[in-house]
């Protein structure tokens, strides 16, 4: 399945004292160029062109664009685990992992580079920054390798971490189905994809309501049920709760905007009703209306967090940088 990791934002946020600025740096999935309210404004005033003014609505991204720096000549690589891969290590994608393997490939001949993912020898963006005093945190997306813990999170030099390994999972039931991932692997595609470790825990996620009978019998039981709420509700905590005296490393990998598309159903009817309140027909696409509620949930998202690191801090320059 292709996968684009298209958009990322580096919040950054300068303590009174401290020389190190807390970096929160939001990463997002199979993002569309054209579905970010910026690249908008200029486009015309023909019916389609206002069609789509009206149906991205991004006011949280576009802010942080209007007030830092928007990096338009920015490349990146075409598929996630090559890109996140190329992030993680500081490599070009093509020196790492090139290739959206199934996490069970392996090459025994090679127990270094030969499983899916950066290979073991190579060192972490966040085991340098742990080094330089930073305390390190990932929630969301990983799928830069599993096979052996020295390929996770926690091997990668990150003290927390809260989210899911593959490709992609079911926003709902977190297992790893076929249309997720694109794959049949060795479990079937039955694994619950949604694991955690912190300095007294490493394993999957037990304490979620989002995993519980009254979510698998109504998704829209409780907000939680929603995997991408889980993810904003602990980088809501992991901010509040952090002591300012040390520098924060937040990653925050948003499962949106990939696949599958899935949305609370209040975000459906919120899109459409701004849709309409800002002058657009009705959407006359199931697939463009869900992505588009995924985009805003995204960005509505997004401002919590920015939001969040502001108050923790205050006084903050915040400096976005985003690149398409
Ligand atoms: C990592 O190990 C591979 C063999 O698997 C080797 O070819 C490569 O040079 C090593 N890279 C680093 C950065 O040590
Ligand atoms: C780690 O996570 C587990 C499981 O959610 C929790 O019970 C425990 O209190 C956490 N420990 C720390 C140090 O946060």
């Amino acid at each position: 399945m292709a996968s684009l990791a298209a958009l990322t934002f580096v919040a950054l946020g300068f303590p009174a004292l401290a020389a190190k600025p807390h970096v929160l740096f939001i990463l997002a999935d199979d993002y569309g160029w054209g579905n970010m309210g910026v690249h908008r404004r200029d486009g015309g005033s023909s019916p389609e062109e206002m069609q789509g003014k009206a149906e991205v609505q991004t006011p949280n991204i576009d802010a942080l664009i209007d007030n830092g720096v928007l990096l338009d000549r920015h490349y990146t690589y075409k598929i996630c685990s090559p890109t996140r891969s190329s992030i993680q290590s500081g490599r070009l994608a093509v020196h790492v992992n090139p290739i959206n393997s199934a996490v069970t490939s392996q090459n025994y001949d090679d127990p270094v580079s030969g499983y899916a993912g950066i290979p073991r020898n190579m060192t972490g963006i966040a085991e340098k920054l742990r080094d330089a005093g930073y305390r390190t945190h990932l929630v969301g997306k990983w799928d830069a390798g599993m096979a052996t813990p020295e390929h996770t999170p926690k091997g990668r030099g990150y003290d927390t971490w809260y989210g899911y390994y593959q490709h992609a999972n079911d926003y709902w039931a977190k297992s790893t189905v076929f249309f997720a991932t694109g794959e049949v692997d060795a479990c079937l595609n039955k694994m619950k994809d949604i694991s955690m470790h912190n300095a007294t825990y490493s394993g999957p996620v037990r304490d979620a309501i989002s995993l519980s009978a009254a979510c698998k019998d109504d998704e829209e039981a409780d907000p939680s049920c929603y995997e991408e709420y889980l993810f904003k509700e602990r980088v809501l905590d992991i901010i509040q709760n952090h002591d300012v005296k040390d520098p924060m490393f937040l990653f925050y990998s948003f499962h949106l905007i990939h696949t599958p598309l899935q949305v609370p159903k209040a975000w459906l009817h919120k899109i459409d009703d701004m849709v309409k309140a800002a002058g657009g027909k009705p959407f006359d696409d199931q697939n463009r209306r869900l992505y588009a509620a995924m985009t805003l949930y995204m960005d509505a998202a997004i401002g919590e967090a920015v939001d969040a690191l502001k108050k923790k801090d205050p006084g903050p320059r915040v400096t976005p940088h985003d690149n398409v």
